[in-house]
């Protein structure tokens, strides 16, 4: 029995286990869980029976007019069943407000998010795969 929640307070590290996936660096589970508690907003699907978390949703914003989706990911023995889809429309459920919600993926995912009425557009990255698999730190220009 699945059970879906946005309140972080409910999920722990020991919960997190399996994710990332397919990454040379995963995340530790205290990162993963202070990306989960310092997102704008972020829902989990928790397995009730195996008391883990077994797809997770992130969206960050400015919380006016612009917001991103970074991380989107469905353990594999649950993919399939429809989870990462209402995953999506709940942390997009209010997006309405914004001007922008932006995500990356690889094309061959396009239209997995072209369902849920996104569209292609260009971008640009960049990126630090070292900062994976170290503690949570301080956030820049927050002191
Ligand atoms: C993408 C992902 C979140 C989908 O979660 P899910 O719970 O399996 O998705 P749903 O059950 O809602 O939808 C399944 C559909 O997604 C499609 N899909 C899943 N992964 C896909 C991929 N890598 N490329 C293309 N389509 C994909 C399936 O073919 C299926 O299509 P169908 O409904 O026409 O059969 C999950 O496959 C996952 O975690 N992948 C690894 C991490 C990742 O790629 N995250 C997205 C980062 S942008």
């Amino acid at each position: 029995m699945l059970r879906y929640t946005d309140d972080m307070t409910e999920v722990a590290e020991d919960m997190l286990a399996g994710f990332f996936q397919g990454w040379p660096r995963a995340a530790s589970p205290a990162q993963h869980l202070a990306v989960l508690r310092g997102s704008y907003r972020a829902v989990v699907a928790v397995d009730r029976a195996a008391g883990r978390v077994v797809g997770f949703v992130t969206m960050i914003s400015d919380g006016v007019l612009t917001a991103s989706i970074p991380w989107l990911e469905v353990l594999p023995a649950w993919q399939g069943r429809g989870i990462g889809t209402e995953l999506m429309r709940r942390v997009l459920e209010g997006s309405e407000r914004f001007y922008s919600v932006d995500l990356l993926c690889d094309a061959p995912l396009q239209p997995y998010y072209d369902r849920l009425g996104m569209s292609p557009v260009p971008g640009m990255t960049l990126r630090h795969p070292a900062a994976l698999q170290g503690g949570p730190r301080e956030r820049p220009g927050k002191a």
